[in-house]
């Protein structure tokens, strides 16, 4: 991907995981199914789908270089790793109002790639976050109660999402909604196995 980091004043941005097209379609089925339930909801649009890892906010282009200089470091020497995570759980939080996936984060590479994460973003200025990190795919905003279907009805769709990259976001707000537009990517590491 070529890098257009160059930009005046600031842009937000956030550094996340994206959804491969498969699984945004197996996404959109659930959503629509949400949707049936609660027509005001307002679905996140299948190519926006991603799992965040760290919101960084009102960001300049030098400090985005510099972002990216590390987490190319940090890319070559293996230090971000690929991660596996459950979601397993249809929920309403009901603060930002969102219906998400979510499920419990057990995969100690996320545990790692996330204190990576928060530590460099705090190196560079970047506000402290209110909470740790909460993995979820945000399918709706502007809900208002939890999904009237029960989780154990979305069987088919639950899986362990596999990231296999990072990606740094420009969260972009257009005339025709925000647009999440990739500026930079790395390949998250998979680990060696013992037999490979
Ligand atoms: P979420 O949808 O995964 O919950 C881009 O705006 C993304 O950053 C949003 O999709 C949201 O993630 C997250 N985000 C937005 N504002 C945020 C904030 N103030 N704190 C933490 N995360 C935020």
């Amino acid at each position: 991907m070529d890098r257009h980091l160059d930009w005046p004043a600031e842009r937000r941005l956030f550094l996340a995981t994206p959804i491969a097209p498969e699984m945004q379609r197996t996404l959109q089925a659930l959503q629509t199914r949400l949707q049936q339930q609660e027509p005001r909801l307002r679905l996140v649009r299948p190519d926006n789908l991603h799992l965040t890892l760290r919101f960084l906010g009102q960001t300049t282009a030098a400090t985005a270089q510099a972002l990216c200089r590390t987490l190319d470091q940090d890319s070559l020497q293996g230090l971000l790793p690929a991660f596996c995570q459950p979601l397993n759980q249809t929920e309403y939080w009901p603060q930002p109002a969102i219906l998400c996936l979510t499920g419990l984060l057990v995969d100690p590479a996320l545990q790692q790639l996330d204190q990576r994460l928060d530590q460099l973003a705090l190196q560079l200025g970047f506000a402290a976050r209110h909470h740790p990190l909460r993995p979820h795919i945000t399918l709706a905003r502007k809900a208002t109660a939890p999904p009237p279907i029960a989780s154990a009805q979305f069987a088919p769709v639950m899986f362990p999402y596999q990231a296999r990259q990072l990606v740094l976001y420009h969260s972009d707000s257009t005339p025709e909604g925000v647009r999440y537009r990739p500026l930079a990517q790395w390949p998250l590491a998979l680990k060696a196995t013992a037999d490979s």
